[in-house]
């Protein structure tokens, strides 16, 4: 046969049986799992969920140590030197910081176990008592990991912080874990001598080495009783004084992690070893062959549980970890002077996390400069895009294939020069990623993203989609650390026996369910249990239901459940998709209060077809402001709701007895919803309050 048809030919039959093998496969199976009665599952590569992949390995610290012996040569931890920082002021008289920074500088696995060793022995020598706690407050660094470490050679918990945390969260934090000795950057030093009148507890501080630090560390000298010593010094004291290792036990607590909630003063998350060793065995085997090859551009924060256990299954996998930061990101991000290299450039990595929201910039970004260059180029990128789109989406011809090739060659490699031309996986999580955005950075980086959905509360562990799943809008199966398990909600209308899928509230259980929340034993108890068979189950308060492969798909969240003055329950979210499908409306919030018996709602209109219909109508309206406050405009907005209503069989309790029609869009600049475009209720109930109470009236 002609070689050019065998060519062909190969990847064809290829993808048919790899298409075969990927519709039929099973993901999820059903588990055997004690406490309350649901529907359980589990990962199909495990039988009972994994606590740790290697003989002997119970901590991090032990993993750190046993990687730091098979690696000791590959470099570990990368950083770039600042050649040069200078401020730059553009049209409107505004100064921007902007950053010359030089190529990648590595230490390897021997060199930096040398450091935290060091660390670990100065931080003692300068009084750190055993039973106290350190903060490590600071962007993610070398420095970072470093301390974190060395801290788990002692024995020692480390409390960590949002860099971006307001504050009274700060010291409310500080102060509940009774931090003696803290760990910054000279831009948070600042924050921390603002509020050193309220932080009994803080006796010293170690700064890290940096340029620009000397005017904090002589006020921080002047204005506090802290002892200041520069992270540099603490090392040289454990390298000239070596102490012995304290190993801590896989049930001793590694971290107390401080996430934001939506309300109030923010909770600290008790980790130990076991759990966050337990989702690192789990997360590792789930990126396709991860190995020394691999190069991770680490940039968020590592006060987050994702890039904290990400970290750390890069340097159980003896990949090289290059530090970045989100300004600094790409060569056209804000801090980057103009002509010199980002961070994805100069490291050119393999592996990256990313939050959504930062890849619906990434997105926006690539079609703002495709739409406007115009012309050829757009025509080109938008039919290469269809032709990849319906690849994917199902006619298999061109999905492995020649085409592929060709495309990518003509038209996308030039989007994945972008994050330095490499990348071949992406962990996502945080958030639900939207489609459009996952479909886009599949096509655009050729890159499969693996997408996680886990809480602080079970160490970012729980369910995960794998690199050869390609349908979007769903969060994978559990992962080899957890149980997932769906519960009766009742009152939200939600059961284990619907069809064609199981539904209720998502509980996770396994090795990697956290013991709870730091000196809050109630909020603890509400939400954490344990089962007759010692496991312990974390309740999520998230709406799931189980596809037939055993992908889960959260549906909805059970904090949007409201009770009504006369008992009924109406469940937000539910309510509000059935009510969207008006073409009158762009958004819509519900608002149920239990002391009155219906409910209201907030309308975002849709401009285009109310203004349709007005013109229709013959009606006079000076602007969409105008024309949304028209009595005529909001009797057919809820007529159209009514008609939806019904469709969708809801109660006549839940469908809003008044409404209020909103002309502006919410956008996540507004900060009226997520960078995932889930309302943020309480701050919408805040702004339009006045309306509200008025439609209460
Ligand atoms: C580690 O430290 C904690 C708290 O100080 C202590 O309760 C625990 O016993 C220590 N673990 C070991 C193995 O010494
Ligand atoms: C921290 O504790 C000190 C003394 O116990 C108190 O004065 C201060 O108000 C506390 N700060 C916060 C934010 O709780
Ligand atoms: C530091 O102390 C000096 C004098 O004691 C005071 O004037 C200054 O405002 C203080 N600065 C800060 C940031 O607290
Ligand atoms: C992808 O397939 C779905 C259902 O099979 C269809 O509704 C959708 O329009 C398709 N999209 C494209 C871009 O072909
Ligand atoms: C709209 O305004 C025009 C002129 O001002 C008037 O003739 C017409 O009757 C108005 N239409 C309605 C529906 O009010």
């Amino acid at each position: 046969m002609n070689p050019y048809i065998v060519g062909i030919f190969i990847p064809l039959i290829a993808s048919l049986i790899l298409r075969k093998s990927n519709n039929g496969k099973k993901r999820g199976l059903p588990a055997d799992a004690g406490g309350e009665p649901g529907c359980a599952i589990r990962n199909y590569r495990v039988t009972s969920p994994v606590e740790s992949n290697w003989e002997g390995v119970s901590t991090l610290a032990e993993l750190f140590e046993q990687s730091c012996k098979r690696f000791t040569y590959k470099p570990l931890l990368g950083s770039r030197k600042l050649i040069t920082r200078e401020m730059e002021v553009n049209q409107n008289g505004r100064s921007f910081e902007k950053l010359h920074l030089g190529g990648y500088q590595w230490m390897s696995y021997g060199q930096a176990f040398k450091a935290v060793c060091s660390f670990a022995s100065g931080l003692m020598q300068l009084g750190h008592k055993k039973d106290e706690r350190v903060a490590i407050f600071s962007d993610t660094r070398a420095e970072w990991f470093i301390a974190l470490q060395g801290c788990f050679r002692q024995n020692i918990t480390v409390v960590t912080i949002y860099a971006s945390l307001g504050e009274e969260a700060l010291c409310h934090s500080l102060n509940e874990t009774e931090v003696s000795t803290v760990i910054c950057g000279h831009k948070e030093l600042k924050k921390l001598i603002d509020i050193s009148g309220q932080l009994d507890t803080v006796k010293r501080v170690i700064y890290i080495d940096e340029e620009g630090a000397s005017s904090e560390v002589s006020l921080a000298q002047k204005n506090t009783s802290w002892k200041i010593t520069s992270f540099v010094e603490v090392e040289e004291m454990g390298t000239e004084k070596p102490l012995d290792a304290d190993l801590p036990v896989s049930a001793d607590v590694a971290v107390i992690m401080y996430t934001s909630g939506s309300t109030g003063l923010p909770k600290g998350v008790m980790m130990t070893h076991g759990n966050v060793l337990a989702t690192v065995s789990a997360i590792m085997p789930i990126v396709p062959s991860i190995g020394t090859k691999d190069v991770y551009l680490a940039y968020l924060p590592l006060a987050h549980i994702l890039e904290l256990v990400a970290e750390n299954v890069m340097v159980a996998a003896g990949t090289s970890i290059g530090y970045g930061s989100p300004l600094t990101l790409t060569d056209t991000s804000n801090k980057i002077k103009k002509g010199t290299k980002g961070d994805a450039s100069a490291l050119r990595p393999t592996l990256m996390t990313a939050v959504p929201a930062i890849l619906d910039r990434v997105r926006d970004g690539v079609r703002k400069k495709v739409d406007s260059k115009g012309g050829l180029s757009k025509k080109l990128f938008d039919v290469a895009y269809g032709r990849r789109l319906a690849a994917i989406n199902g006619s298999w011809f061109g999905a492995w294939g020649l085409e592929k090739v060709f495309w990518d060659l003509l038209v996308f490699k030039k989007v994945r020069a972008v994050l330095g031309g490499n990348i071949r996986f992406l962990l996502s999580g945080g958030a639900p990623l939207s489609g459009d955005t996952q479909r886009f950075i599949n096509i655009c980086l050729g890159a499969p993203i693996g997408q996680g959905y886990g809480l602080t509360e079970t160490c970012a562990g729980g369910t995960f989609s794998e690199y050869d799943d390609t349908s979007v809008g769903r969060v994978g199966a559990p992962v080899p650390c957890s149980y997932v398990k769906l519960i009766d909600w009742p009152e939200g209308g939600y059961l284990v026996t619907d069809s064609p899928m199981p539904r209720g509230e998502i509980v996770i259980g396994g090795p990697n369910v956290t013991p709870g929340y730091f000196k809050n034993e109630e909020k603890t108890k509400e939400v954490y249990k344990v089962d007759e068979r010692g496991m312990r189950w974390f309740y999520t308060g998230d709406i799931g239901r189980f596809h037939p492969d055993g992908c889960v798909e959260i549906i909805d969240r059970k904090k949007d459940i409201v009770k009504l003055q006369h008992g009924e329950y109406v469940s937000l979210g539910k309510v509000e998709a059935a009510l969207i499908v008006s073409p009158y409306v762009d958004n819509i919030m519900l608002h149920a209060d239990p002391f009155h018996s219906f409910c209201v709602a907030l309308v975002v209109a849709a401009q285009h077809a109310v203004e349709e219909w007005a013109v229709k109508q013959g009606i006079n309206y000076s602007d969409f402001s105008d024309l949304c406050q028209k009595e005529e405009t909001v009797k057919e907005v809820q007529a159209s709701l009514l008609k939806a209503a019904k469709q969708a069989r809801l109660d006549k309790f839940e469908i809003p007895a008044k409404i209020k029609l909103i002309p502006e869009p919410w956008t996540p600049e507004s900060g009226l919803v997520t960078a995932a475009l889930k309302l943020k209720r309480e701050v919408i109930r805040k702004v339009y309050a006045e309306d509200l109470s008025k439609l209460y009236a």
